[in-house]
């Protein structure tokens, strides 16, 4: 049990908290489910990018999925090496394109022709071939939120099959192109199994297909968007999860890569606020904490539940309340209409799952300083990020304020 108090007293408020032994079993249990295959978990690192925790998962042997040089550099400084690495997005710069192509990273997921062009004549121009994967677009419906899913053709990633195809033949056929992987992911926080196998079955096909031309690739990368649990979510098992991909690939020898996030971060970390005050207008009760929607926006973008636990001496009867944060936003809340006890000034509130898409998405909106975040590993705590200034949010601006 994390002793939330003390980490409070030690390092304040507001205040993101990982639990590294919880973040080690969720990556063996994944880990595990897909024993007697070959298979490289590469971390999604922009569900939880700080330094140490990635380093964490290169020490437990993962690769790192990247959607900008920026995250492909973190992974790299924090210890996974180059034949691990992944560069996806929809968007890729020629320089990231370049950089990426020096590291000699394992391969950069190509979601457009346009994109593939682009790729071939930079590694032209470095005298190189890069290895490339295709992401596919198997117009699945995922049944997650909107601003999650992926799949779909309404969605602006990866190509449809055809184009694939098409792209694999013009790689192939390409001295600066080495097509070795195929890929997808057709959203985030996925809790039903089927979207994900009818997926891996349609882009399956495609490898087959690809194989009796001749072209033969080596990977077979699933993506990630493995729910967990917010609330009171089924979600998939990971034996369950790693079968069902299985079962798609028969008599082909490829080696199975899987992108998990949420699934490794989400339920590793809490996010610590203290009460300020409460307030009554009207019928509605508030209670106003130290953090806002600049450090933890999910609620306010996707209307995403985060169990709350008060930390308090009060013993009364809980009430609805919301919980809203100092920013001057009506979005700014964590939860409306929350049964929480009267709650004094500095009491603690543990908000729950925040270990993924939550200090990363954060901000300096309101010039607020992004919260401190804390690592708890063997019952150990220890800082991996600390609180950000007022000095910090305005360092770039200050050599150049004119008088
Ligand atoms: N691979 C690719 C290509 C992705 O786009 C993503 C997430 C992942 C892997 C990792 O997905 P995960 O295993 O974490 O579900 N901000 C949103 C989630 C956005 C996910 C974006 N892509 C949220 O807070 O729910």
């Amino acid at each position: 049990m994390i002793n939330f108090k003390q980490l409070v007293n030690e390092y304040k408020t507001p205040l993101y908290v990982y639990d590294l032994d919880y973040m080690t079993s969720q990556y063996n249990a994944l880990k595990g489910a897909f024993k007697g295959k070959k298979s490289l978990l590469a971390y999604a690192v922009k569900a939880n990018s700080n330094l140490s925790v990635v380093k964490h998962f290169a020490d437990l042997g993962a690769g790192a999925d990247c959607v900008s040089i920026g995250e492909v550099r973190r992974a790299f400084l924090a210890g996974i090496p180059n034949y691990k690495i992944i560069f996806s997005g929809v968007g890729k710069s020629d320089d990231e394109i370049r950089e990426a192509i020096e590291k000699d990273i394992l391969y950069i997921n190509v979601e457009s022709e346009a994109e593939l062009g682009r790729v071939e004549l930079i590694a032209k121009e470095l005298n190189t071939s890069c290895r490339i994967s295709i992401r596919v677009n198997p117009n699945i419906d995922p049944k997650t939120h909107p601003y999650i899913s992926t799949g779909l053709h309404a969605n602006k990633f990866g190509v449809d099959l055809n184009t694939a195809k098409r792209m694999y033949i013009f790689a192939n056929n390409s001295q600066n192109l080495d097509p070795i992987g195929i890929h997808f992911h057709i959203g985030s926080q996925l809790t039903q199994l089927d979207p994900i196998r009818e997926s891996a079955e349609i882009v399956a096909d495609l490898i087959r297909s690809l194989a009796s031309i001749k072209i033969e690739l080596k990977f077979f990368d699933i993506g990630g968007g493995l729910g967990v649990q917010y609330k009171d979510e089924k979600t998939i098992l990971p034996y369950d999860y790693a079968q069902a991909i299985f079962s798609t690939l028969t008599a082909l020898d490829l080696t199975i890569v899987c992108e998990p996030g949420r699934f490794l971060t989400a339920n590793a970390g809490y996010f610590l606020t203290k009460v300020l005050y409460e307030k009554q207008n009207g019928d509605k009760k508030f209670v106003i904490v130290d953090g806002a929607m600049n450090d933890l926006i999910r609620p306010a973008l996707y209307n995403a539940y985060h169990k709350i636990e008060a930390i308090t001496e009060s013993v009364l009867e809980p009430r609805k309340v919301d919980i809203v944060g100092p920013v001057c936003e009506s979005g700014d809340f964590f939860a409306k209409d929350y049964l929480l006890p009267e709650l004094a000034h500095n009491d603690i509130l543990v908000i729950h799952s925040a270990g993924s898409y939550g200090f990363g998405m954060g901000s300096n909106y309101n010039t607020r300083g992004r919260s401190a975040e804390v690592a708890v590993q063997d019952g150990k705590a220890r800082l991996i990020r600390r609180r950000e200034s007022f000095e910090d949010i305005i360092a770039l601006e200050l050599e150049f304020l004119q008088n």
